[in-house]
């Protein structure tokens, strides 16, 4: 099965991903943690890449699908995998579909996790991650509290300060929601309500992908 993950900054793509991981098999491609494994690495990119992450901009296509299309050549594919991240302009809709047909995969369904403005806010605010599992945390979340020795070595994102949450989303309204209504057009659109716990964010997706496979 190959998925695409698309949804707002904090919607819970990479939460639902983990899941996605868990119960079917697919590997979790996250274009985000791999720009940020580039800007770890001090790479010319990295530090390029940087500039753009840290104010809440794309970082160009070109350098992003150069990434994605590394990834899709690497041999661990096999159960298929779900994309998080990615497509998020329109011109990566293009080039993913360039990168899919010539290696003959195809599309199964783009998931999205919709969820309004102000709750991202308020959950990015309380995002934690375990630098080591890079399991993600809410410090706001009942039962998402990580265990004594995890606690202390969890750490906020840089790009998760207020000024740059807000950028981010104005980047999403006006450059990745294009991608959502192009989606919905070909009909490969799953869209689920993002506002609830995680664990019934993820009953919805299960229930839509059995649909798919019927
Ligand atoms: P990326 O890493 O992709 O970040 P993002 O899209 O902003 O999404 P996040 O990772 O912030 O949130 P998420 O939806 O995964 O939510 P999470 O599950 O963590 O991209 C970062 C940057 O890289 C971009 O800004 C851009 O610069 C660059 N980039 C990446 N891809 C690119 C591309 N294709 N082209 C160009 N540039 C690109 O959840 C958030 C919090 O909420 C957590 O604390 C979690 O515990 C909590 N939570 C999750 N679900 C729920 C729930 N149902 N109820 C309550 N709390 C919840």
């Amino acid at each position: 099965m190959h998925l695409i993950l698309i949804g707002a900054p904090g919607s819970g793509k990479g939460t639902q991903a983990r899941r996605l991981v868990e119960t079917y098999g697919l590997v979790h491609i996250s274009t985000g943690d791999m720009l940020r494994e580039a800007v770890r690495s001090g790479s010319d990119l990295g530090v390029l890449v940087h500039t753009y992450i840290s104010q809440g901009h794309l970082v160009p296509d070109t350098h992003v699908t150069s990434l994605v299309e590394e990834r899709l050549d690497r041999g661990d594919l096999a159960n298929g995998f779900v994309i998080d991240g990615y497509p998020r302009t329109v011109r990566q809709i293009h080039e993913f579909d360039r990168i899919m047909k010539s290696r003959q995969r195809t599309l199964n369904a783009v998931l999205r996790i919709d969820v309004l403005d102000d709750i991202v806010i308020a959950r990015l605010s309380d995002r934690r991650i375990d630098p080591v599992t890079k399991r993600i945390y809410n410090l706001n979340l009942e039962g998402d509290h990580p265990a004594p020795d995890v606690e202390a070595r969890i750490v906020q994102r840089d790009d998760d300060r207020p000024e740059i949450i807000k950028q981010r989303l104005s980047t999403y309204h006006a450059e990745t929601y294009p991608v959502i209504e192009f989606y919905r057009e070909t009909g490969q659109m799953i869209e689920v309500n993002g506002a609830r716990a995680p664990s019934l964010v993820f009953a919805a997706i299960q229930k839509r992908l059995a649909s798919l496979e019927q």
